[in-house]
């Protein structure tokens, strides 16, 4: 099966996309096309389209507006330096896809099907990449329970569709250092939850701790366990990592609680091909405290497709606040900030192939 083509008939005209694409930051500004297909018990994968975008027609009681059955996926599309166009292992976010598809009781979309979808919207709307340094087109691959039906089942009909948006430098104006409020009160996942699907429900529980933070005067909330709350688990939208002074590196194992995230698994791959010590261990809020006060822990960042790697300067609790080395952006840090992307921008040799040229 294939995506027909149905290209737009009265898109974006050329000046005012140019505009738009001028500097369009994160999530509000739109291609003219979309990905949609269908699934039913009866038809299985069927009916795959590229098309102009365009609002969605949902009865209300649709499922997914009652029970939250949706999953999706985020990845970028970056421009080359030499102009051309890639993607950035794509394959492991259309496999995580599969991964959360079946956490949530939803029919797995082949992976074949995933890497279509998105090739053909990024060459659809190949006009909507940012000319700005460090521009992408964000994909934000999503799957919903549409079936017309209250009671409370897996759906007998789901609907896929990829959307993409013109996305600015996360970096404008350099790296900034971001400070974390540590939830004490609210868990983001527990043991046999779905903290490690990419469902929206997640998010959903994530933000009155994120909305915490920011009253607390932090940009982010980091998560601890949901049973002992102890151990650091991750941020709403992003994995964390941790660098000791003997250079080695520390982040918290895919127990099932966290988002098994791309960024974290090229992170460990540049490290342990650099011969860092790299552990993926539990790591307390205590410990962390006592090892940035004593200087054993020297960096701390946050890392993911829409940040890639951000440096974390400060950490506050309900009673305690601490600085994480110079408050500012570490070595390490930066170093690993400058290996991805130079390897997401075809600069660097990728020997593991991560990159897949478009264009
Ligand atoms: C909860 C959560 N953790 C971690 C990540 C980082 O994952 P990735 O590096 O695949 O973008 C994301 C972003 O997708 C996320 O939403």
């Amino acid at each position: 099966m294939r995506f027909v083509f149905d290209p737009h008939s009265s898109p974006v005209p050329a000046e005012d996309r140019a505009e738009r694409i001028l500097d369009p930051g994160f999530g509000r500004v739109f291609t003219d096309h979309m990905a949609i297909l269908r699934w039913s018990d009866a038809k299985g994968w069927h009916d795959g389209r590229i098309r102009a975008r365009e609002p969605l027609t949902l009865d209300p009681a649709t499922a997914v507006l009652h029970y939250a059955q949706e999953i999706f996926e985020g990845l970028k599309a970056y421009r080359l330096d030499d102009g051309g166009t890639a993607l950035f292992r794509a394959d492991a976010n259309a496999r995580r896809f599969r991964d959360s598809a079946r956490r949530l009781a939803m029919p797995e979309l082949p992976e074949e099907l995933f890497a279509q979808s998105i090739e053909a919207l990024v060459k659809a709307d190949a006009d909507w990449f940012p000319a700005i340094e460090g521009g992408s087109l964000y994909l934000r691959p999503f799957m919903i329970a549409s079936e017309v039906f209250l009671g409370v089942k897996p759906a007998g009909e789901y609907l896929y569709m990829v959307i993409a948006s013109a996305a600015g430098s996360y970096w404008k104006g350099g790296a900034r250092a971001i400070s974390l409020w540590v939830s004490h009160d609210y868990t983001r996942a527990g043991p046999g939850g779905t903290g490690a699907a990419k469902c929206g429900g997640n998010y959903a529980t994530s933000l009155v701790a994120q909305s915490e933070a920011i009253r607390r005067g932090c940009d982010q909330a980091v998560f601890l366990d949901a049973v002992e709350h102890r151990w650091i688990e991750e941020l709403g939208g992003m994995n964390i990592f941790f660098v000791f002074d003997d250079g080695g590196i520390q982040t918290p194992p895919l127990t099932g609680t966290i988002l098994p995230g791309i960024t974290r698994d090229s992170i460990l791959t540049l490290a342990r091909d650099e011969g860092l010590s790299v552990r993926e261990e539990l790591y307390s809020i205590d410990q962390w405290r006592a090892d940035a006060a004593s200087g054993r822990l020297v960096e701390s960042f946050a890392c993911g497709t829409a940040a890639v790697v951000t440096p974390i300067g400060k950490v506050t609790g309900p009673d305690y606040e601490f600085t994480i080395g110079s408050g500012a952006t570490g070595q390490t840090t930066a170093r690993f900030l400058s290996a991805l992307t130079a390897i997401q921008h075809g600069r660097a040799p990728d020997p593991r192939g991560w990159l897949k040229r478009l264009s």
